[in-house]
């Protein structure tokens, strides 16, 4: 019997997607130019070296080496130590034009996926070759059948076929979708409201059943490229027994517990800048536990964050370099990407940095800022979500008045509401509603000057 083995692309969220993927596959991925096909095709082979032991050729017929390494190096991706290890071997063809020299470079392609026992393959691009052909496409579409069937499909090498649309075309021709591919993907950007977002379409993939229309992407540090995948509800933690302990805060003498991947808003009156209370009740305490804490402000610069949480942390003089190592510090600029860049840049940072605790400050100012509100919602959605999944606490703190609480976006997901207000000198934290509990928590009040001190009992 024929058994086919599957393996696995590498490429973050796209292996969710696809679940099965049979080596020796070919797999077209077609696009306009900077769509990201060069990409998508180096980190597969990129993490085929480093992660599955298979190893890779890079045939390209569009770009030099030296372009090629330089980009790639740019995006974080170093293929010239496995070069030198022979594991992987980037065939420059750009002087191939013809169909004899086609022959040759083809004979010298299967004898390189013997000597480097490759077991993935990128053609950059096929619509380069098919131009080899000038009036005879025919006779290079025989080539191409031949080679495939002799090399890749024969000995199970994964391929990845670049096929380049022309700008304003959707349909890549030359009869080759039809009959070797097992799968074709059309990569996509497009511009909505001044932002761009990528997009990648799945017409076919042999072995999946494939719901999603077009699935996000984008191609960036750290991931180098990454799909958008909706997390699943069901894998939020029990809130009735975590197995984590409850993240605890202390504010003035009272004790606050939290339990692990809760997701808890403080609605800040506009007349209070939220940063001071962050600085002095919620940030010291978890560096002291020991948390690792992600902050991220669509408001404060990073300078003002790390001086005034360090100007807090100048009570443990002794722990204070362990304790701020604990802390990063990533800021988004909301005007200048997209909503699903800015959430999935979000996920890609807390995936690399497995923060236990995330703050988000200004998200009113995010939200002001963003043009699609639905999309806002959709993706911040998914980011509660997947926080909560993996038992990362999240303090969210927003601008607005108390009267008008109801009115923010996704306000009804959050485990636990706070309100905070300023009444005299003192600034006073209400609990409107609390995780699991019938009767919210009592009101506490703290004196301001307190707080401006950084002064935690
Ligand atoms: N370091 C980077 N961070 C984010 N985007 C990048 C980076 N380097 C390149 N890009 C983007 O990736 C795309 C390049 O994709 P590429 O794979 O070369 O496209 P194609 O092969 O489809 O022409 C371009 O749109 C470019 O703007
Ligand atoms: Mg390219």
């Amino acid at each position: 019997m024929w058994i086919l083995s599957l393996t696995k692309l590498g490429i973050k969220g796209l292996d969710d997607i696809l679940n099965q993927i049979y080596r020796g596959s070919i797999i077209l991925v077609a696009g306009n130019p900077g769509t990201g096909k060069t990409t998508i095709g180096a980190k597969f082979l990129y993490e085929g070296l480093r992660q599955f032991n298979e190893n890779g050729l890079y045939l390209s017929f569009v770009e030099t080496k030296k372009d090629f390494y330089r980009n790639m190096l740019n995006l974080g991706m170093n293929f010239e130590s496995y070069e030198k290890d022979n594991r992987f071997k980037y065939i420059e063809a750009v002087t191939v034009t013809d169909i004899n020299a086609l022959i040759d470079l083809l004979q010298e392609v299967l004898n390189m996926i013997d000597k480097l026992n490759a077991k993935r393959l990128v053609v950059d691009s096929i619509s380069a070759v098919m131009q080899m052909g000038d009036k005879d496409e025919g006779k290079i579409r025989e080539l191409m059948h031949n080679f495939f069937y002799r090399g890749p499909k024969l000995k199970e090498v994964t391929t990845i076929l670049i096929a380049e649309l022309p700008y304003g075309k959707k349909s890549v021709g030359y009869g080759i979708e039809e009959f070797i591919t097992d799968g074709v993907v059309i990569l996509k950007s497009k511009i909505i409201k001044r932002k761009l977002i990528r997009l990648m379409e799945i017409r076919k993939m042999r072995g999946n059943e494939i719901s999603v229309g077009e699935v996000p992407f984008i191609i960036g540090s750290p991931d180098i490229i990454s799909f958008r995948v909706p997390p699943n509800i069901n894998a939020i933690p029990s809130g009735i027994s975590p197995t984590k302990e409850y993240v605890e805060l202390k504010i003035g003498t009272n004790k606050i517990p939290f339990a692990p991947g809760t997701q808890n808003m403080f609605i800040a009156n506009p007349s209070i800048d939220p940063l001071p209370f962050i600085s002095t009740f919620i940030i010291p305490t978890l560096l002291v536990k020991g948390y690792k804490i992600v902050y991220r402000s669509y408001f404060h610069g990073e300078k003002t964050i790390r001086d005034r949480i360090g100007k807090c942390l100048e009570y443990y003089p002794r722990n204070y370099q362990q304790l701020i190592s604990n802390l990063s510090i990533r800021n988004l600029n909301p005007s200048s990407k997209s909503i699903i860049d800015i959430e999935m840049t979000a996920e890609s940072i807390e995936r690399h940095e497995k923060p236990d605790i995330v703050i988000v400050e200004g998200l009113g100012t995010y939200m002001d800022l963003v043009s699609d509100m639905e999309t806002y919602k959709e993706e911040h959605y998914n980011n509660l979500i997947r926080r909560a999944a993996n038992s990362i606490t999240g303090f969210y703190f927003i601008h607005e008045l108390e009267e008008n609480m109801m009115k923010i976006p996704l306000i009804n997901v959050y485990d636990s509401i706070f309100y905070l207000n300023i009444k005299d000198k003192n600034l006073v934290l209400k609990s409107i509603r609390n995780h699991l509990k019938v009767v919210p928590l009592d009101p506490i009040e703290i004196d301001a000057r307190n707080v401006e001190s950084c002064f935690m009992v």
